[in-house]
């Protein structure tokens, strides 16, 4: 079978799709012919060794995938062959073929297609776990999201609203808060230019923003932070621009704020009630196409390298998907 294969941390540019043995099936595990894997930030960072953890070489980079059951190991009963699913792997994503445990599988719901289905599981777990278990956000309350036109950015728009906030969406570009209104952000806001913390403070009517939803880090986290509502949320993502803040204490003391961290890959092992009953809610809004996950741009499988450089071209609107046999 054909697989991206990182035999070298590298340039996504010098990696290669190469022809490697179809993963063997063994007990507990379903193989899976996979339609569409997403790229996401992570998966940029682990092709060069640059994330905090690095994946033994050779590897294959892609943690979330749509595809169709190929088979199923004879002690696995749920996942007949032919049964549209989605997974969320640690990596193995671009390649035709991969063979998961069967309870990292999930049924795919009815007319949800492939590239949908593949943007689907970090950006919108981690959206509704941050907002809803960790920030606690309320119907009513104003929702800041930086970054708002990236992958977990846009999914954490689409949520907030479902959760009844009203979103103010935070980019760089015009293009980018255009893209955030029409998938239902109330307003869009330009965090490049000086004045934008007495922008937010109109929008906001003086009060600053209950919850900030921030994947973007660096100096910007900090001025969000001080225009943060008395017992506002802060939510800790990640850092796309390369920088971790280092915020005084003093801050959340005077704001009456919390600094809240959100990590989805220690959900599972450190709240898996909570984790299920999100993914529930999750499925249950796709079931009804109440959420609808963006898919930003599908490229073909030999146009891998296209998805990971619009990510590190700061380009990128939504989620990058690769199409995949
Ligand atoms: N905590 C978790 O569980 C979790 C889960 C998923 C992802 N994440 C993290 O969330 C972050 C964003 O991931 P993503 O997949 O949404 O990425 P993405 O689609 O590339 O979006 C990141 C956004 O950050 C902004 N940005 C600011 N400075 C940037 C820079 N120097 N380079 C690139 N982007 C920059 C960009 O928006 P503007 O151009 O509008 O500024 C961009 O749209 C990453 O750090 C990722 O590790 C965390």
């Amino acid at each position: 079978m054909k697989a991206v294969l990182v035999e070298n941390y590298d340039n996504i540019g010098n990696i290669p799709i190469k022809e490697v043995a179809r993963p063997e099936l063994s007990a507990g595990m379903v193989r899976v012919r996979i339609q569409a894997a997403a790229v996401g930030f992570v998966d940029g960072l682990k092709v060069q060794g640059l994330y905090q953890t690095k994946d033994p070489l050779p590897f294959t980079p892609g943690s979330e995938f749509a595809g169709i059951v190929d088979e199923a190991a004879a002690d696995v009963k749920d996942f007949a062959p032919g049964t549209p699913v989605i997974g969320m792997v640690i990596n193995g994503g671009l390649a035709e073929y991969i063979c998961v445990p069967a309870g990292d599988l999930f049924v795919t719901p009815k007319g949800i297609e492939p590239e949908v289905g593949a943007s689907f599981f970090a950006n919108y777990l981690t959206a509704l776990y941050a907002l809803s278990a960790r920030g606690k956000l309320q119907r009513g309350e104003t929702l800041l999201v930086l970054g708002a036109a990236g992958g977990v950015g846009i999914a954490a728009v689409q949520v907030g609203k479902l959760l009844g906030a009203r979103v103010i969406a935070a980019t760089s570009t015009e293009e980018k808060r255009k893209f955030a209104i029409n998938h239902g952000a109330d307003a869009g806001l330009d965090y490049t230019g000086e004045g934008w913390r007495d922008e937010l403070k109109e929008l906001t009517g003086g009060q600053g923003a209950d919850v900030i939803y921030d994947p973007v880090g660096g100096d910007l986290s900090l001025q969000a932070f001080r225009s943060i509502a008395w017992n506002g949320r802060h939510l800790v993502i990640g850092f796309a621009s390369g920088t971790i803040p280092a915020l005084r204490f003093n801050l959340p003391l005077l704001k009456g704020g919390a600094l809240l961290g959100v990590d989805l890959a220690q959900i599972g092992r450190r709240e898996p009630e909570v984790r299920d009953q999100v993914i529930a809610q999750l499925f249950t809004w796709l079931s009804e196409k109440t959420l609808v996950p963006v898919v930003g741009k599908v490229f073909a499988f030999e146009e891998f390298h296209e998805a990971f450089k619009a990510m590190t071209t700061r380009s990128a609107l939504g989620k990058m998907v690769v199409r995949i046999g």
